[in-house]
């Protein structure tokens, strides 16, 4: 039940991601509005509740957890580069939404594959 929340979650922030920097390319006066501006922190923190709610229900900690450690740095990395992203303009743009998005893809495959290192 969790995990299909966790995933709900995730798709929910990829799109709005994909979302805010489309209105930050086409309207960005948009991206003024309160709902759009607080909503996807909502559901960054939801993601990141429901994902930790997970790592404790598995106990997961207690065996091998450096893909939880990975996957948790490549979150901050998704964050971060999401913010430039957003936020700044023309090629620095498209450089951090690529960044982004290698992120999101590589967080997917550590939750699935539970190798930090999966392509070595
Ligand atoms: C953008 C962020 C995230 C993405 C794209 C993501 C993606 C996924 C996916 C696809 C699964 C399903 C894996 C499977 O069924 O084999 C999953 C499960 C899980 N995620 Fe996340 N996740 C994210 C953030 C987090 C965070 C921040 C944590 C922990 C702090 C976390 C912890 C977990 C755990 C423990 C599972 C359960 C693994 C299992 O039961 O097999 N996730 N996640």
């Amino acid at each position: 039940m969790i995990k299909i929340l966790h995933l709900t979650f995730v798709l929910l922030s990829i799109s709005s991601f994909v979302g805010r920097v489309y209105l930050a390319e086409k309207r960005p006066e948009l991206l003024e509005q309160k709902w759009i501006k607080i909503g996807p922190h909502i559901v960054n923190t939801l993601l990141l509740i429901t994902g930790f709610t997970l790592v404790f229900q598995g106990s997961w900690l207690s065996g091998e957890y450096g893909w939880i450690v990975a996957k948790i740095i490549a979150l901050l990395g998704y964050v971060g580069l999401g913010m430039v992203a957003i936020k700044s303009q023309g090629a620095l743009r498209w450089q951090a939404f690529a960044g982004a998005l290698a992120c999101f893809i590589y967080i997917g495959i550590v939750a699935v594959s539970k190798n930090a290192f999966f392509f070595l």
